[in-house]
């Protein structure tokens, strides 16, 4: 790969740079400012967006692939968590959507440096946030790098490797630029190298895929509730996962945290709790008051709610030692044919497996892998083997078209959590993703229809 980027450099592309003029006032004609207060002396394009951000934009909406290099440099920040960014595929005229890479003056910190996408003027879409090893400082410049290859994104910082994401795919092609907010920065050396073409991902086509409410439809409703449950169904979700615990007195419960504390106006742990007292709690007012006085359900309601709605029910069972008593309640309830199971524990799945190898039963997962998408593959297909399964239900980051191509060449069924933005959605259909768990089953829903997908709910429950 490194190989090849290098020849294609060599070969193909040309190189753009920032002129060293003098003592000039004007950006260069190529640069066009969008956004903010920008200035351009001896080489330097400077900036000032303390009080509000500032974009300025370089080169064509029809480019595809390219490298960016930049010198950056805090002069003066609001506080630790403002940022500088080198922006790729956005559009000339600032319009979203536009994609950045930036970094805090706490770099080091949680969201030190992302992956984001600004969606619209309100919206962000940050597809990955990572930590680097050292703070930036007023003053002291950075090296920023950004290559984009297809819909494959990189970004480097000071040469070493920060993001890496798959998921550039809200714009096919489009213009390079620079964006900083709540700073006064600099920067120098701006570099662009033009890659060659590559294979646009949107030329696949679009396959149907299972669609997972995540918590119940918990982007309008309390999660882990019997409205969440209810408005999934409604949304057209063909199936609904679900959080449990055991309370102190035995059944088991929804809740997605081991305390009540965020989502119930109670505090405590699930497990010291009696469902007496979990029945008294108010589970839907911290949501939204609409929602007050909905209770915290049983998983026996909660597969009542569900039965015949033609969701499945996708229970994570988020505790050791009630494999049994969930099997027991699926068995009694008679869904065997309607519930699938998920774990993250080994331990768990393995259970379930033993325990009844009817019931659908997945390893779940959010490691953040190394290698070559066939040696990950292989610790993933490793790890669901220990675990006597053949599905595996993947944080969407660790998949790639090639990673799911070789989970899927090794037998495994692949589902895949949280998924709210319908460009990333898409962009995992044409790979050819099994399922879907999201916050937003109505989005999902309509573009599985859109390729096929089954009607949910059928008809004669409509
Ligand atoms: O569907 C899997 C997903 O729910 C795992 O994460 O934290 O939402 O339980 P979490
Ligand atoms: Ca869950």
């Amino acid at each position: 790969m490194k190989n090849n980027l290098i020849f294609f450099v060599a070969v193909f592309s040309f190189c753009l740079q920032l002129g060293h003029v003098h003592g000039a006032e004007q950006l260069p004609t190529e640069w066009r400012i969008t956004a903010g207060n920008w200035r351009f002396a001896d080489g330097i394009l400077s900036v000032d967006s303390m009080n509000a951000e500032a974009r300025v934009t370089f080169g064509e909406d029809s480019w595809q692939n390219y490298e960016i290099k930049v010198t950056a440099t805090f002069l003066k920040v609001q506080n630790n968590s403002r940022w500088l960014a080198i922006v790729f595929r956005g559009a000339r005229d600032g319009s979203t959507p536009w994609s950045q890479f930036p970094i805090r003056l706490k770099t080091s910190g949680h969201s030190g440096s992302e992956f984001a996408v600004r969606k619209d003027s309100k919206h962000w879409d940050v597809r990955q946030r990572v930590r680097a090893v050292k703070d930036s400082q007023i003053g002291r410049p950075r090296q920023l790098r950004v290559v984009v290859q297809g819909s494959n994104v990189q970004g480097f910082l000071d040469g070493q490797l920060l993001v890496e994401s798959p998921f550039c795919m809200d714009r096919n092609t489009g213009c390079v630029g620079l964006s900083v907010s709540g700073c006064m920065a600099k920067f120098e050396d701006f570099k662009v190298r033009r890659l060659p073409d590559t294979p646009q991902i949107l030329q696949k086509d679009l396959k149907p895929f299972e669609v997972v409410a995540h918590r119940g439809f918990s982007a309008v409703a309390p999660e882990n509730t019997l409205v969440a449950i209810q408005k999934a169904i409604e949304a057209g979700a063909t199936g609904c996962e679900f959080d449990v615990y055991a309370a102190k007195d035995g059944p088991v419960v929804l809740m997605h945290d081991a305390t009540v504390n965020r989502t119930t106006d109670g505090i405590g742990k699930v497990t010291e709790l009696t469902v007496a007292q979990l029945r008294q709690m108010d589970a839907g007012s911290w949501k939204d008051q609409r929602y007050a006085g909905e209770s915290v359900p049983t998983l026996k309601e909660a597969l009542k709610t569900l039965k015949g709605s033609g969701c499945q029910a996708v229970i994570e069972i988020k505790m050791e030692g009630i494999s049994k008593r969930v099997v027991e309640t699926v068995r009694a309830a008679g869904m065997l044919d309607q519930c699938a199971v998920i774990a993250f524990s080994a331990t768990v799945v393995k259970e379930v497996r033993a325990l009844e190898p009817r019931l659908p039963c997945a390893w779940l997962s959010g490691e953040k892998l190394k290698g070559s998408p066939s040696q990950r593959a292989a610790w993933i297909a490793s790890r669901a083997k220990q675990c006597n399964t053949n599905m595996v239900d993947l944080n969407y980051n660790m998949l790639s078209a090639e990673v799911l191509a070789e989970l899927k060449k090794r037998g495994l069924i692949v589902w895949t959590w949280t998924v709210n933005d319908p460009v990333i959605m898409e962009g995992l259909m044409r790979w050819g993703i099994q399922s879907i768990t999201t916050d937003r089953p109505d989005l999902a829903a309509k573009l599985s229809k859109r390729a096929g997908g089954r009607n949910n709910p059928p008809d004669h429950l409509r």
